[in-house]
């Protein structure tokens, strides 16, 4: 049966992988491209938390730009940080660039799960499918789609987190020894497209024949989620300080970049008054003067919700603390991230 499910899968995959640039065919050999490891890092860290829809036009716009990962360790942070904005968890972005680095100092990646996990921010889940995909290895590539997939094949009832060590021993029941990147990836493309979250479509199933989940009915039921802690709402208060630009005619704006490894740390940000740090915000406004209330907006964090409001003043001051005028005209060129565009967009249309 071990050997059947791969089988089944692999044959399915052969048919049915999706093309995506990141990808070679299925049953093809590896690309000898010297660069083909990098590609695959790039796109299994954007990957996480975030679709392939999502992703598609950021690696190309990576891959142009920083077409090796020495190129990528050259490459200013801020470059990469602005390059990043609108993809959300930014200190995989930071992560991405010291990653880069060190990989770049020792001559490229190293083709073992175990070395791979030891380079900086690369978790478990980056190793193995670096080693699968990149390297041919046979690892154990487990996320939420594979979770999905597996706790439904063999119906494993309990509830997630504790599940996992099941779900990844099961796992690794089925992985081959051979093809294990094209496995993992097929077990990707069945989880988004078949064994989905919600009315799987296990008609046209090529595991539905061994899914115990799919013999005993409901397999929707599956995996078992924990109870989901509502997320606390916090409130915020950003500044839109502009000043008119004598020598073109047009308008600046204040922005700063924000410290350090914290909140959306080392992105271009509007100044605001601390409420990632504080609980309620409450920090004073960088200069004096007749702010005017441009309303509010509203972002989703996973720990929390946002709501920000926005304030402007026009000034000939420069606040104090460091920062730079940004061009209104060229402001989509800053690389704020979600949060602080949406709060520019409001600002704008206003
Ligand atoms: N999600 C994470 N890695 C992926 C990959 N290589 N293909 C499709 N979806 C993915």
């Amino acid at each position: 049966m071990t050997a059947s499910i791969s089988a089944l899968l692999l044959d399915w995959y052969d048919r049915n992988a999706r093309d995506l640039p990141w990808r070679h065919p299925p049953g093809a050999a590896l690309p000898q491209d010297p660069d083909w490891p990098y590609r695959v890092w790039l796109s299994e860290v954007m990957l996480q938390q975030t679709t392939v829809a999502a992703v598609k036009p950021y690696f190309a716009k990576f891959v142009s730009t920083w077409p090796s990962v020495e190129a990528l360790a050259a490459a200013p942070e801020d470059d990469v940080m602005a390059a990043w904005a609108g993809l959300g968890y930014y200190s995989r972005a930071r992560n991405l660039v010291k990653c880069a680095k060190a990989v770049a100092e020792r001559g490229g990646f190293p083709g073992s799960e175990a070395e791979l996990r030891k380079l900086p921010g690369l978790g478990d889940y980056t190793a193995a499918a670096i080693a699968a995909i990149a390297f041919g290895q046979r690892a154990v590539v487990v996320d939420a789609n594979v979770e999905r997939v597996v706790a439904r094949l063999f119906a494993i009832g309990d509830p997630l987190p504790g599940a996992r060590k099941a779900i990844r021993a099961a796992t690794s029941s089925i992985t081959p020894d051979r093809r294990a990147g094209d496995f993992a990836q097929g077990m990707m493309d069945l989880g988004s497209h078949i064994c989905t979250t919600k009315a799987p479509r296990c008609l046209i199933c090529p595991l539905a024949d061994p899914c115990e989940a799919r013999r005993q009915g409901e397999p929707e039921r599956l995996p078992v989620k924990p109870r989901k802690k509502p997320v606390p709402e916090r409130r915020g208060t950003a500044f839109w300080i502009t000043r008119p630009n004598p020598s073109d005619g047009g308008s600046e704006v204040w922005l700063v970049t924000r410290p350090g490894t914290g909140m959306l740390g080392g992105m271009r940000a509007l100044p605001d008054d601390g409420w990632s740090a504080r609980a309620d915000g409450s920090g004073e406004p960088p200069l004096e003067g007749e702010w005017r209330s441009l309303g509010a907006v509203r972002h989703g964090f996973t720990h929390a919700s946002l709501t920000l409001a926005v304030l402007a003043l026009e000034t000939g001051e420069t606040p104090p603390g460091e920062g730079q005028w940004w061009p209104l005209a060229r402001i989509g060129e800053a690389g704020l991230a979600t949060l602080f565009a949406k709060a520019a967009a409001l600002a704008m249309a206003g």
